[in-house]
């Protein structure tokens, strides 16, 4: 029997339901894969993608991070932010952002994380409750907005707008114009933030981005706009908020599949950080970053022209059987010093946010040890999100043992 013909659609079931078995595929037939379809390349190889990721020369960010973007030629005016820069401009941005999100902040912001988790986790019904649409949804994008200095009470709303952006149907390959509205809505309410933020400082992050200097390529320096500080906003919604949501839901859901490994967690909750990189790289919540080729790359004997979209799939190189023993086994003792994990990117667009992420799940893990030592979830009435370059879980239904 053949198998069947080998197609990665980032916009199918395959894809939102994990699309292990396919990138397992393109691994071992099609290195550099194309898809008729859609018009764009694939690498999958740890070995591929972990160079592609850091050469920005080749694979630029500079024209969107995804295949719509990329595909009408570049991001528009006024929407590029960081992830949207290639060197100089992004190493002038980070270095700005760095001294924002240093490590001491970082750490200082702990009891107001505990106090998020806390307060949903006060709030569900341990005899039947919904991981993702009671806990792993809501507290994470309250935490990034009360970092930036977003009243409470928007805090949800702002959740709810960045769902509807990121959703996608399957064969979708575009923002729908109501997603484009929500997005336009989301700039507009953070540009008010920030215009008050002007008037009246605080000890908030808008406050310090009013405040910062970014250098400029003559080495003079200028203060960013309200635009830019907005936008910025909208992108650390999403990437900040939308990520830990669905790495705790990962979490919900493998820990019941594999239930000894949360004993182990129960046992000795010192391996939740262990456990925080194995679900990283195990069921990476960001799947992948579309890059534009800046030249034709020859690679296994196939040439990307340059000027195509090309997927680096993170979510692949962290399964990938040439570098991690048994990479498709969830195992939290497993040795994390085998090979790089992408789980937060590679390279100079390596997540911002990183310390952030890992501090919210450690806490969120060890809140969930104590509160449910034994659990189990409904796994039939599980439903995945339908993302763009996101994976994940929209409602685990839930209950804990007593
Ligand atoms: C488990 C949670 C998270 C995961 C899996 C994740 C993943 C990633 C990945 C894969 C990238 C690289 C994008 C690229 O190469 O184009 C990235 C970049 C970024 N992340 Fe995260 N992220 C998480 C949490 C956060 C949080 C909490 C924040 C908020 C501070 C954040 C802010 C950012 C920013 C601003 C960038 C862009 C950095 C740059 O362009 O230099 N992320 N993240």
């Amino acid at each position: 029997m053949t198998e069947a013909k080998l197609v990665f659609d980032p916009f199918s079931e395959d894809f939102f339901n994990g699309a292990y078995e396919t990138y397992r595929r393109m691994r071992e037939e099609a290195p550099v894969y194309y898809n008729e379809e859609y018009d764009f390349y694939a690498l999958t190889r740890h070995e591929d993608v972990a160079p592609g990721l850091r050469d920005f020369e080749t694979y630029s960010s500079a024209y969107g991070i995804d295949l719509a973007t990329v595909q009408s030629g570049g991001v528009p005016e006024g929407q590029k932010s960081i992830i949207f820069m290639d060197p100089p401009d992004h190493r002038h941005m980070r270095s700005l952002l760095n001294k924002v999100f240093t490590p001491r902040a970082i750490q200082s912001q702990k009891p107001m994380v505990v106090a998020k988790v806390e307060k949903y986790l006060s709030r569900v019904n341990p005899d039947g409750f919904d991981a993702v649409q009671d806990f792993t949804g809501p507290f994470p994008v309250e935490v990034i907005t009360t970092m930036l200095g977003v009243p409470e009470e928007s805090a949800q709303q702002i959740r709810h707008w960045i769902d509807d952006s990121l959703t996608r149907e399957p064969g979708q390959v575009k923002m729908s114009r109501e997603a484009m509205e929500i997005n336009i809505q989301t700039g507009m309410f953070y540009y008010e933030l920030v215009q008050k933020r002007r008037a009246d400082p605080q000890d908030d992050l808008f406050s310090k981005l009013i405040a910062a200097e970014v250098e400029c390529d003559d080495g003079t320096k200028r203060r960013l706009d309200d635009i830019e500080i907005a936008g910025f906003a909208t992108l650390l919604g999403g990437a900040g908020a939308e990520t830990v949501t669905k790495l705790l839901g990962s979490a919900v859901y493998l820990f019941a599949k594999f239930p000894e490994q949360w004993e182990k967690l129960v046992d000795d909750p010192a391996k939740i950080p262990a456990a925080v990189e194995e679900l990283l790289r195990f069921e990476a919540p960001s799947q992948y970053q579309v890059r534009r080729s800046m030249r034709d790359v020859h690679l296994h004997g196939t040439t990307i022209p340059e000027g195509k979209p090309v997927f680096l799939i993170n979510g692949s190189a962290n399964r990938d059987g040439e570098v991690w023993t048994d990479p498709d086994k969830f195992d939290i003792d497993r040795d994390r010093t085998e090979a790089q994990n992408m789980g937060f990117g590679y390279g100079i667009h390596s997540c911002l946010g990183a310390a952030l992420a890992r501090m919210e799940s450690a806490v969120a893990l060890e809140k969930l040890v104590d509160f449910m030592p034994r659990f189990e979830v409904d796994f039939a009435n599980c439903q995945r999100v339908h993302m763009q370059n996101v994976a994940g879980w929209k409602h685990i239904p839930v209950r804990a043992i007593r």
